[in-house]
This record gives structure tokens, sequence and C-alpha cells, in this order.
């Protein structure tokens, strides 16, 4: 169902890699609700991706950027404006990648190369990002800027590996530049803290059938969908949450604050 929420708004989509993508299904719905985005994602996605198919269904322009490389992003930001005509209201950063993850480096034995690697991926690029485009006075006033994230920032996921100092790091960035954005431009910065999702890179965890499975017998409500994710986000580039900013915000089925449930204490007791 379409709400009409994001008529008339301009943004970018950071991270649409598949249909399974949470920053897909955020485009899709993005559309749905009449807004107007360039999609961009790292050039070898590109390849690897389904990005063009994602382009043609929401009449967007794909522009390839790093989110490691400032000129890239100078680049992005600027012909984004060029494209759809003025300045932006939102932008969702839904990147993620941890090379020991990927290559099964246990947190306790880190390439610190790679642990570089997946924080200036994963974590600075937001700051990266978010610096371009107060530089650029590229965001109207009200816009709203969002990232993804995971619970690992706040509680301990043994194989989430580094991703969890990532999460951490990306979570205060979008308090620390919130604050500067809010200040000085009157722009919203938030996260969005998700639960377990099957997409490339979630499935890319060690163990994630269980922690998926587990998340969400734990949940009251369940795990949250991708979908439910653009949901979210949706509502966070509209003009009904102007005055939700420097948050961390669980779409998680209630899993955040749970201790335990009657589903996981049954699975433990063998009762199942
Ligand atoms: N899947 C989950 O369980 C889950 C849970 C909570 C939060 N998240 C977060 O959601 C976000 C989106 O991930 P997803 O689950 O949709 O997986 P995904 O694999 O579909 O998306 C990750 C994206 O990051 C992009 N990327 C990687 N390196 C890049 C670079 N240098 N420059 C630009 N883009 C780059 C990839 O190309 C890909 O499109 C990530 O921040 C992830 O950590 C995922």
């Amino acid at each position: 169902m379409s709400y009409n929420l994001l008529k008339g708004k301009r943004g970018i989509i950071f991270g649409a890699l598949d249909p399974h993508s949470i920053a897909w299904k955020t485009a899709e719905r993005v559309h749905e609700e009449g807004g107007t985005f360039v999609l961009t994602n790292a050039p070898i996605a590109m390849r690897m991706g389904q990005i063009n198919d994602l382009a043609e269904k929401t009449g967007s322009e794909i522009i390839p950027a790093d989110a490691t490389s400032i000129e890239d992003l100078q680049n992005l930001v600027e012909k984004s404006m060029e494209i759809l005509g003025g300045k932006l209201d939102f932008v969702l950063h839904s990147i993620g990648m941890s090379v020991n993850v990927r290559k099964g480096r246990a947190y306790t034995d880190q390439n610190y190369d790679w642990t570089q690697k997946g924080t200036d991926v994963s974590a600075m690029s937001f700051h990266k990002v978010m610096q371009t485009l107060y530089k650029n006075d590229a965001m109207n006033e009200w816009g709203s800027i969002v990232a993804l994230t995971y619970m690992a920032a706040q509680r301990v996921f043994p194989d989430y590996n580094d991703m969890a100092d990532n999460k951490a790091y990306l979570e205060s960035i979008a308090r620390s530049f919130g604050y500067f954005f809010g200040r000085d431009k009157k722009v919203r910065v938030n996260t969005i803290s998700q639960s377990p999702t099957p997409t490339t890179a979630g499935k890319g965890v060690k163990g994630f059938d269980g922690f998926i499975a587990y998340a969400d017998k734990m949940s009251p409500l369940g795990n949250a969908t991708a979908l439910d994710c653009a949901n979210y986000t949706v509502t966070l580039f509209s003009d009904l949450t102007k005055r939700v900013t420097l948050q961390n915000l669980f779409n998680d089925g209630g899993f955040s604050n749970m201790g335990v449930s009657d589903a996981v204490m049954d699975t433990f007791m063998g009762e199942e």
C-alpha cells in the first residue's frame, strides 16, 4: 500500500546488490511512496549484482561509487543533484563488509589490514558520505539520513566478529555527525538496528541459520524482514518524524529488550 509519504522528495540509496538486499526493498518502497533517487554501489557490485533491473523498475539512474573514496562520493553527490534537479531530502547508507568475516578469521586472530578495510567500508564510509553531503550543502532542511546497524554494537554476538566494533563506530558517527547536521542544516541522522535478515551480507556471518532462528524465537513479534526495514526507513524519510534524530532505533520484533522467551526456554529444555 502506498501513502504518498515521499512525494517530491529526492535522495540517494547506497547498497542495493540483489532483490534480497535491504536497500533494494527500500528503493522499491521509496519509489512506491513517490520519492525519486539515484542508486549507487561499489563498482565491483555493478558487475556482480542486478542493480540495472532495479534502476529500470524505479526509473532511477545509477552512479557507481566506492563509499570509501572521497573522489567517488564527491562525483556521486554532484551528479545526483544534477540528475534529480536539486538538493537531497534523504540518504540511505546500507553498506557493510568485513574481510575477517569473509575469510573466516577469528576475532582473536585478526588480520589488521583486513580489520582496517572493514572499518573503512562499514563505518568510516558513513562519515565520508555525510562529510561530502555537508561540505557540498547537498541536503535540504528537514532532510533525513539513515544507516543500518545491528545489535552486536551493544551486546556480544561472537560470530559477528569485527563487524560488532564497526557497528558501534557507525552508531557513534550517527550521533556525532547528527549533532552538526542538525545544528547547521536541520537534517536528522539515525541508525536502524535491524533483525538478522537473509541477505548476501547477513548470510556471510558464521552460524547465520542458528542466529536468525534464535532471534525469531526470542522476539515476541518475530524477526523484522527486509521489507519491514524498508517501511521503517520510509517513515524516517517522511515528514512524520521531523524531530527524531541522533537515535539508534531497533526494528527487531522486540528482541533487544528480551531476556528469555517461552519458545527459547522450550527449545533449551528439549520440550519441542
Ligand atoms: N542482513 C542482516 O542480518 C543485517 C542485520 C542488521 C544490519 N544489517 C546491515 O544492513 C546493511 C545492508 O546489508 P544487507 O543485509 O542488505 O546485505 P547486502 O549484501 O545486500 O548489502 C551490503 C551492500 O554493501 C555494499 N558495499 C560493500 N562494500 C562497498 C563499498 N566499498 N562501497 C559501496 N558499497 C559497498 C555491497 O555491494 C552491498 O550492496 C549493512 O550495513 C548491514 O550490516 C544487516
